[in-house]
């Protein structure tokens, strides 16, 4: 299968090039692809792709706030870019979105058919996306995931990681609540639809849920740290952006498709152990 990587070099992308090095893959990033310039149809429809799958994002939820313009750019008009090709290269198109395309006040998790309302511009700029990539590629799946974490690039398990390795005590937010997923599960669940002919909307999300505090005493306590985590509150975590309080996804129509991902209990033991095995490594 020809399979067309868009933000090859990012976190998910490193792990969709691992778990696919089987396939014919076109791997696609800044700075030579970019997908706010002219010319990314094209760009798509030369690599014939059979599947792409569009993770390039502007991932960066605060400084989304500040460049507004900018997040829209990339998500939003970028995204129809990479739709508009996908469908003139008959492909099919999975685009990666959010838990953030939803407003946090339902209370239990949401599943693919409730509506969406975002409170932020990065929430904003990828519904959008998913728009523009429902409205322009007949053949796409929107794949919605959350709180991911891996070993490229950054993220919240490698920071408290990193904090705790350095500091008595950590403050961390204990009133949103959320999914964490591992990019390498996420990365196999997509190998695993390729083979499905999943279309619309889709949530795959490490199974389980917890706040980033009881994220955080996790990471603290499985590497040992004797650090203290404390809880605070959103309000007092002065972040740019508001995020939503209660962001599960129900992933039951990737479940009734017979894929799956770990517990993300499961998964965080076995990446610390990982992270810990190469560092011995070293
Ligand atoms: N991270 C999360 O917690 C999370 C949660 C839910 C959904 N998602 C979604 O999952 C997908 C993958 O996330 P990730 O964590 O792997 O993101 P990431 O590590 O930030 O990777 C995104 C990649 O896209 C590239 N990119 C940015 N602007 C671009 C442009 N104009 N043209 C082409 N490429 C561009 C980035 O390059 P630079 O690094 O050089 O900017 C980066 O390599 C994204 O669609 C994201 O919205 C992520």
């Amino acid at each position: 299968m020809r399979i067309l990587i868009t933000g090859a070099s990012g976190q998910l992308g490193h792990e969709l090039q691992h778990v696919l090095q089987d396939q014919q893959l076109t791997l696609a990033d800044l700075p030579e692809f970019d997908v706010t310039k002219a010319g990314v149809e094209k760009r798509v429809t030369a690599a014939q792709p059979d599947v792409i799958i569009h993770a390039a994002a502007y991932t960066d939820v605060d400084g989304a706030e500040r460049e507004p313009a900018q997040a829209m750019a990339v998500n939003a008009v970028g995204t129809e870019r990479v739709a508009r090709g996908a469908a003139a290269a008959g492909a099919r198109l999975l685009y990666l979105s959010t838990d953030y395309v939803f407003d946090g006040r339902q209370g239990v998790p949401y599943r693919e058919t409730d509506r969406p309302n975002p409170l932020s511009v990065y929430g904003r700029s990828k519904y959008e996306g998913e728009q523009q990539a429902l409205a322009h590629c007949p053949n796409a799946l929107v794949i919605r995931t959350a709180w991911l974490y891996g070993t490229h690039g950054k993220n919240f398990v490698k920071t408290i990681m990193r904090q705790a390795s350095q500091q008595s005590e950590l403050r961390v937010v204990s009133d949103q609540r959320g999914s964490p997923t591992h990019a390498g599960d996420l990365a196999s669940a997509i190998k695993q639809v390729l083979g499905t002919n999943l279309k619309g909307i889709v949530h795959a999300t490490g199974a389980g849920d917890c706040t980033w505090y009881e994220l955080a005493r996790e990471i603290v306590s499985l590497t040992g740290s004797p650090a203290r985590v404390q809880p605070i509150s959103t309000a007092e975590s002065g972040r740019t952006a508001q995020r939503p309080l209660y962001a599960v996804l129900s992933n039951r129509v990737l479940a009734d498709a017979g894929i799956s991902l770990p517990h993300w209990k499961d998964a965080l033991s076995r990446f610390l152990s990982q992270v810990k095995v190469e560092v011995e490594a070293k």
